[in-house]
């Protein structure tokens, strides 16, 4: 099992859940979040001025998958995040070692 964090622009969280839904993907966590990257939440250059906000929105996914669903949850955000400009965001994939469903105490793989 893994756990799927990704960091999307928001603006891209409705196209990332069609892609998902389109691999069989209907269980995630959706947060608002802020943060920069490497160019540190610089936007770019207004009239001469860097144009400097440091943290700038985000959104955050996160889903627990088992391992034969981490390709295509992968592929998806890619698909559904992808603009080619900075600030597309991040995927990161994490080993994740139980999951329990509370309402029924199963646990694993069946629990996801
Ligand atoms: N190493 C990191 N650790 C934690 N969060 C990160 C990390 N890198 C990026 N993020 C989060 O992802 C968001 C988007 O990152 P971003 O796409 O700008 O990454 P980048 O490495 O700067 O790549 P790019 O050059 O494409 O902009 C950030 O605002 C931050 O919230
Ligand atoms: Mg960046």
């Amino acid at each position: 099992m893994k756990l799927i964090i990704a960091i999307i622009q928001p603006s891209k969280l409705e196209a990332v859940k069609e892609a998902l839904t389109k691999v069989d993907v209907f269980r995630l966590t959706v947060m608002d979040c802020q943060g920069f990257g490497r160019q540190k939440g610089q936007t770019g250059v207004y009239r001469g001025h860097e144009f400097s906000v440091n943290l700038l929105r985000k959104v955050q996914l996160q889903i627990a998958v088992n391992e034969e669903f981490v390709k295509p949850t992968v592929d998806a955000i890619l698909q559904g995040g992808h603009t080619g400009e900075i600030g597309d965001g991040k995927i990161f994939v994490l080993p994740m070692d139980d999951c329990i469903r509370i309402r029924t105490g199963e646990r694993g793989s069946e629990a996801i």
